[in-house]
């Protein structure tokens, strides 16, 4: 396998399935990258992953601790040696003159981000330079030092006049030099992950494993993956991307959920993904974090999943041998992690039929905390109106049963009913028999219910508003 990490090609034939924080750390012996959580949780351990394409360089945060080695084939890899000059640059200036790093444990990790952020953002803003740093945990500071630097950095930045941004960013210091060469030097860079692809199995038989981002799997199961190999699905150009038609949509299942934010069709068929992505993960997860992986990890609380449920989508699957099976998502789970998939299938895309403009969306989520948590409960719902009366309508929950619900019977009972607080009430006497939420360390089972019932309240209020006020829910 090939890739550049800062400014040395590399050659390597150690495991795709190994981390690629072991590889920097341990192989390479470049220690800035830290080792905090090993869970995607911290960001102590983050680095810029840059790609080429149409002869650009596209920069990406990824948390390495959780990232195989397999996908960093054919990349640029950036630590925070790869960043470092013999000054300090204007990024790490401000963090020390705003007085943003304490103990420095996290500052790295910062660091790594916020350069990231001023490699690619086309039209700076004080609220996006924060959001690119939203996957960095600091002990230390309060954060209040962290953000008056970001303040002082975004207004350099705004001064950005030549199109050609590396250009820029390298004649003010913000990046060494050899950034220049690296569209060149990576064209000429083997982007497979050598013997690792294909959907083949190991010398012993038993299959490889499947990993996209690896968000959910290296958390999960690391010792199983770290000294093996895999079959790296995130950069498989098959396999990537949303298409759009004016009958449906079509994705790729190892789109991420960043992809589905640059997204323009996306972006068009939900006005509101801004705000329902800023309760998934975090920056370097969302980067890294696949579709099929949210759907496959079965989690029932993956927030993915109870999304695509309420657009009652289908899932293609598909053999190695290229039969291919389509079924509805709200068919694809059985129980508690138990899905209807072979060993041999795997997810080739899921899609979902456009909507008009009588049809409306909303997803909502509860957790403990706001960002950066997995859900207590979550929810998503779609429906359609004729005049008043609710022509068809899918809600999906998470959080309150063993597998990611789709409400059937509710949305049976509310389909035909007139789109009045009083139906929805009423409803809610539908919710409750079909749910089985359990009391766990997100709350227990009459809270969750409680939840649940909030939320579907939350829905018709965010999307008729006119109609639907706080006070008849009371
Ligand atoms: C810090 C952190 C925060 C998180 N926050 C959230 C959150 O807020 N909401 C949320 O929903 N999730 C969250 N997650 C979970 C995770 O990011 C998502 O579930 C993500 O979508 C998983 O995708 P992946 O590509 O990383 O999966 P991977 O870990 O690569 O794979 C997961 C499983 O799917 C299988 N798989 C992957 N692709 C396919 C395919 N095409 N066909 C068949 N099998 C496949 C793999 O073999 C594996 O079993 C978080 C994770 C972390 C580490
Ligand atoms: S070590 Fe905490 S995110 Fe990687
Ligand atoms: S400075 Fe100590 S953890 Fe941030």
């Amino acid at each position: 396998m090939e890739f550049i990490l800062n400014d040395r090609s590399i050659k390597t034939d150690k495991p795709g399935g190994m981390t690629l924080l072991d590889f920097i750390r341990y192989e390479k012996h470049l220690m800035g990258t830290k080792i905090g959580c090993r869970e995607g949780d911290c960001g102590a351990c983050t680095v810029l992953i840059g790609s080429l394409s149409e002869g650009k360089m596209n920069y990406i945060s990824m948390t390495s601790c959780i990232t195989p080695l397999a996908n960093a084939a054919g990349k640029h890899i950036v630590t925070i040696e790869g960043l470092n000059m013999p000054e300090l640059s204007p990024v790490q200036r401000a963090f020390v003159e705003a007085g943003g790093t304490q103990c420095g444990f996290c500052t790295v990790g910062f660091i790594v981000s916020l350069s990231g952020y001023c490699l690619t953002a086309k039209k700076p803003s004080y609220e996006d330079a924060i959001t690119a740093m939203d996957g960095n945990i600091c002990r230390c500071t309060g954060y209040k030092s962290i953000e008056r630097a970001t303040a002082s950095l975004v207004g350099k930045l705004k001064e950005i006049t030549s199109k050609n941004r590396i250009e820029w960013l390298i004649r003010e210091r913000f990046i060494p030099q050899y950034f220049q060469n690296i569209p060149e030097r990576l064209a000429l860079t083997s982007p497979l992950a050598s013997n690792l692809g294909g959907e083949g199995r190991l010398p012993n038989g038993r299959k490889k494993s499947i990993v996209g981002g690896g968000t959910d799997l290296y958390v999960q199961r690391p010792e199983e993956l770290e000294g093996g190999e895999v079959d790296p699905f995130f950069d498989r150009s098959d396999l990537r991307g949303i298409s759009v038609n004016n009958a449906s949509c079509s994705i790729g299942t190892s789109t991420t959920v960043t992809d589905f934010l640059q997204s323009v069709e996306f972006r068009d068929i939900f006005p509101e993904l801004k705000k329902y992505v800023k309760l998934i993960s975090s920056t370097p997860i969302r980067n890294m974090g696949t579709v099929g992986g949210n759907l496959v990890n079965a989690s029932p609380i993956g927030d993915l999943t109870i999304f695509f449920l309420a657009l009652n989508s289908s899932v293609t699957l598909r053999r190695a041998t290229g039969q291919k099976r389509t079924i509805l998502l709200r068919d694809f789970y059985k129980k508690y992690k138990t899905i209807d998939k072979t060993d041999d299938e795997f997810i080739e895309t899921i899609s979902f039929n456009m909507f008009g403009k009588d049809t409306f969306f909303n997803f909502e989520k509860v957790s403990k905390r706001t960002n950066l948590d997995i859900a207590s409960v979550n929810s998503a719902i779609q429906l359609t109106l004729k005049g008043d009366v609710i022509k068809q309508i899918h809600i999906s929950a998470g959080g309150v049963g063993p597998i990611p619900l789709y409400l059937k019977k509710t949305s049976a009972y509310l389909t035909g009913k007139e789109l009045t607080p009083d139906a929805v009430i009423a409803a809610i006497e539908v919710v409750l028999t079909e749910i089985s939420p359990i009391s766990d360390a997100r709350g227990s089972k009459e809270y969750k219910a409680l939840l649940l019932r909030q939320l579907l309240f939350a829905h018709f209020i965010e999307l008729f508003p006119e109609k639907f006020e706080m006070e008849k829910f009371a």
